[in-house]
């Protein structure tokens, strides 16, 4: 078990931040392809997160704290994705939500960073 498994994730993650700035500058309504792109980059990264942190639960003696962070990092992600719909629906004050969409980035990846950290340190 080794930290390669998290480098396609996190260049995921990094391509979803982009793209989100990119969905961002392109005003509303948003632009469908960038919107599309961001969607499905967003997706993307959860499914091989998802994938590396289910290896690393597999195979290591995991403390309670690790599985917090992580459920944390899988609420952040909850977030992310309802909080993206709500403001592509465009019903609501979209501030609220966009604020949400700003903090839960640093919520996941700090969740995550962390976790990593508990698990490989030794
Ligand atoms: C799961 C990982 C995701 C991350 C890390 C992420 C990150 C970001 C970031 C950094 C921005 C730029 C915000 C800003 O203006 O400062 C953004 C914008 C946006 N994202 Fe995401 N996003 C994710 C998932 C999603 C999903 C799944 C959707 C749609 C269902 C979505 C919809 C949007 C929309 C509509 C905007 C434009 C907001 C605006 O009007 O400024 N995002 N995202």
């Amino acid at each position: 078990m080794n930290l390669t498994k998290f480098t396609l994730p996190a260049v995921l993650f990094l391509l979803t931040i982009s793209s989100g700035f990119w969905v961002a500058k392109s005003g509303k309504p948003y632009n469908t392809a960038v919107f599309t792109l961001h969607k499905l980059i967003a997706l993307g990264m959860t499914i091989f997160a998802t994938i590396a942190v289910v290896n690393v639960l597999k195979v290591t003696q995991i403390q309670p704290v690790v599985i917090l962070l992580f459920v944390l990092a899988g609420l952040s992600i909850l977030a992310l994705f309802a909080t993206g719909a709500l403001m592509s629906a465009q019903k609501l004050a979209g501030n609220a939500w966009l604020l949400i969409h700003r903090v839960a980035p640093f919520l996941l990846a700090g969740s995550v960073t962390a976790a990593i950290f508990l698990v490989f340190k030794k």
